[in-house]
């Protein structure tokens, strides 16, 4: 997957959080954007799902601009896969209902093939026994499970994921940091936004670093914890790797 970005600023009031970022990069399978808080990771996210735009500059992916109309947006965003940092379940819906509704209500078809799709990816993501259940009723992971097999079963072109284990205790956390490396299997492109540095180096095959209104450093995962060339990619490094 290629991401390209010219340019791109995104402004909140007098707040710059991107500032004409030029952004090139290419991977295989997984991005991981990482960084301090505050410093425009979901904003980019949230540019790159057409969730929202930027006010100056273009954003390619695989060579394709944005679209910048609504209808075309809304295109966009029907083909890409987000799964959020928690609570993104309709929670008066099953997980089956979950996984089922934007492939009715978004991608138009009938309620049995939908039914289908959403049992074998559910299925693939060990919630078979789970599927009747409300989200209050499935532990956290279950539900990131959930929300990660809702995302997947439209067949997007790609998935984005912003910080989906960040609300989680650690055992939750690795069953939901398996199933995110299982979904190399599937081919998926993946940009993840994560502070799970250990998982980001394991699994990457980019890491960018984003801070200061920019990508400041976007290197291979062992270049980028092992020799990190910016002072303040060391400093952050440093000290989120203390503990
Ligand atoms: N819709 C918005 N309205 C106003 N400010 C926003 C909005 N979205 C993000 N921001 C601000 O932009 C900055 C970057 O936010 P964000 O992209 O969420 O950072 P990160 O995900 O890296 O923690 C923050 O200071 C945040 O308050
Ligand atoms: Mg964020």
């Amino acid at each position: 997957m290629k991401i390209l970005l010219r340019g791109v600023t995104r402004k909140f009031g007098s707040q710059t959080v991107l500032d004409a970022v030029d952004f090139e990069v290419g991977f295989a399978h997984t991005l991981a954007l990482i960084g301090p808080s505050g410093g425009g990771k979901s904003t980019l996210l949230r540019l790159l799902a057409g969730l929202d735009s930027p006010d100056a500059g273009e954003i390619l992916v695989n060579g394709e601009p944005l679209p910048q109309d609504e209808e075309s947006l809304r295109r966009h965003r029907s083909r890409t896969g987000i799964v959020f940092q928690a609570y993104n379940l309709f929670p008066h819906l099953s997980a089956l209902g979950n996984v089922m509704l934007p492939l009715t209500a978004v991608h138009g078809l009938d309620a049995s093939t939908a039914r289908d799709r959403a049992m074998d990816v559910l299925k693939r993501f060990h919630l078979a026994e789970h599927t009747a259940k409300q989200p209050g009723q499935l532990s956290g992971g279950q539900r990131q499970r959930v929300a990660i097999a809702r995302a997947l079963a439209v067949d997007p072109a790609f998935l984005l994921l912003d910080e989906p284990t960040s609300a989680l205790d650690p055992e939750m956390t690795a069953e939901v940091l398996d199933v995110i490396a299982e979904l190399r299997e599937s081919g998926k492109p993946i940009i993840l936004v994560t502070h799970e540095m250990g998982f980001a180096r394991r699994s990457a095959d980019r890491v960018a670093f984003i801070a200061q209104g920019g990508v400041l450093e976007c290197a291979s995962a062992e270049e980028f914890f092992d020799n990190p060339s910016k002072p303040v990619l060391k400093q952050f490094l440093e000290r989120i790797l203390k503990y």
